[in-house]
């Protein structure tokens, strides 16, 4: 019997079927969600958080473990397979891997992952691998100490400590995440390609996205991937590649060596058509698009007490108005909000 059929004949399943999978207006399957678990964060990449930023959200207005376990819940319930805990810098936030071990028991989710700066990472890597997160991303820009400091105001040796523990644990796959700076870290990407192939870590590069004040000064130093990739080639093998994930980046593989490459271009290549993803902020706002401020507040309507089925409702209806595409390029001042607020 094809599914047609059993869904007319048996109206249970096409309440089902209408339940268990968000489709946006574009036709687009979303069964990936990044949770921001804290806006906080021990580093100040310049490209994502201004320096003095102090006026964080309060404490009470943050979700609690209880309360996001229950959105993650409804969410895959609603055919979410996905998620990944953000930041600001998740590892901050106290617990964390208590979340995550309540989280990987949904029983409906399929790849709990992390994007992580690893300033933490030594000391939580074991705690983490035994929550039941699978695979963890980490932001590195450069290898050079001062270039760190720079870019970052935090020190290069806490990462690296924190990358090599992660990866002694068995914290594995981990994909190293460089967003490529014109005049900063853009004379590094071979050598960022060399240390990866020596630790087995798969690279993605990340073009500058104008989100937040802090995001649109870095476009001055914006660097165009296709450049980055024509530059590789001169020096590497690059064929065809693939790498489990859920995320917008498009790989080649280094040949003989096993390590993936992917290019992350929002700006020089769309891929919004594509789009899997939303994004919850530590406060219960649901972002429809990394590059629109379109959002709803799904605080107050989980805390006045409605059912399961009346938050799946708001939630179907929030998908209903998820934007069709960024407007980076047309619109760089859209996006008020900091990168922090919603980990990328
Ligand atoms: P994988 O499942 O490993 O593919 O994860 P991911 O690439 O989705 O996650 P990660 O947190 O490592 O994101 C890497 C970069 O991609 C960050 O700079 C994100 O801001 C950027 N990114 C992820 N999703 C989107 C998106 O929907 N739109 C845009 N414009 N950028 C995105
Ligand atoms: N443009 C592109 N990527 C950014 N990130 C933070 N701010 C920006 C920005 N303005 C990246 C981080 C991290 C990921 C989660 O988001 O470097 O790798
Ligand atoms: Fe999706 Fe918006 Fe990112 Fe495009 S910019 S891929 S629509 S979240």
């Amino acid at each position: 019997m094809n599914q047609k059929e059993d869904l007319t004949e048996n109206p249970a399943l096409i309440y089902n079927a209408e339940m268990t999978t968000l489709i946006d207006q574009f036709n687009r399957r979303i069964d990936y969600v990044r949770l921001s678990v804290t806006d906080r964060c021990d580093l100040r990449c310049f490209y994502c958080m201004p320096e003095a930023f102090k006026d964080f959200e309060e404490p009470e207005h943050w979700l609690s473990f209880d309360e996001i376990e229950r959105l993650i819940r409804v969410f895959s319930e609603l055919g979410v397979k996905r998620v990944r805990l953000t930041g600001g810098e998740p590892l901050v936030r106290k617990n964390l891997p208590v979340l995550a071990q309540r989280l990987s028991a949904l029983p409906l989710l399929d790849d709990l992952s992390l994007s992580t700066n690893a300033t933490r990472l030594a000391k939580q890597a074991e705690a983490l691998r035994d929550s039941g997160i699978t695979r963890i991303n980490v932001s590195l820009d450069t290898l050079k100490p001062a270039v760190f400091k720079r870019i970052t105001k935090g020190k290069l040796e806490k990462v690296l400590d924190g990358l090599m523990v992660a990866k002694q644990v068995g914290l594995m796959p981990i994909k190293i995440n460089m967003v490529v700076m014109k005049g900063i870290n853009d004379q590094e990407v071979e050598d960022m390609v060399e240390f990866c192939i020596e630790h087995g870590f798969t690279l993605r590069f990340i073009e500058t996205m104008p989100v937040g004040d802090t995001g649109r000064e870095a476009q001055d130093q914006f660097v165009d991937l296709r450049d980055v990739r024509r530059r590789l080639e001169q020096r590497f093998d690059l064929v065809p590649g693939a790498v489990p994930g859920a995320g917008p980046a498009r790989y080649v593989q280094v040949q003989g060596t096993g390590v993936n490459i992917g290019f992350i271009t929002p700006i020089s290549q769309h891929f919004c058509e594509t789009c899997n993803r939303v994004r919850i902020a530590v406060d219960g706002s649901l972002y429809l698009c990394l590059g629109q401020e379109h959002s709803v507040s799904l605080r107050p309507i989980m805390r006045s007490g409605v059912s399961d089925d009346e938050l799946k409702q708001v939630i179907k209806a929030a998908i209903d108005i998820k934007p069709e595409r960024h407007e980076f390029n047309e619109k760089p001042q859209q996006v008020l909000r900091f990168m922090s607020m919603t980990g990328g």
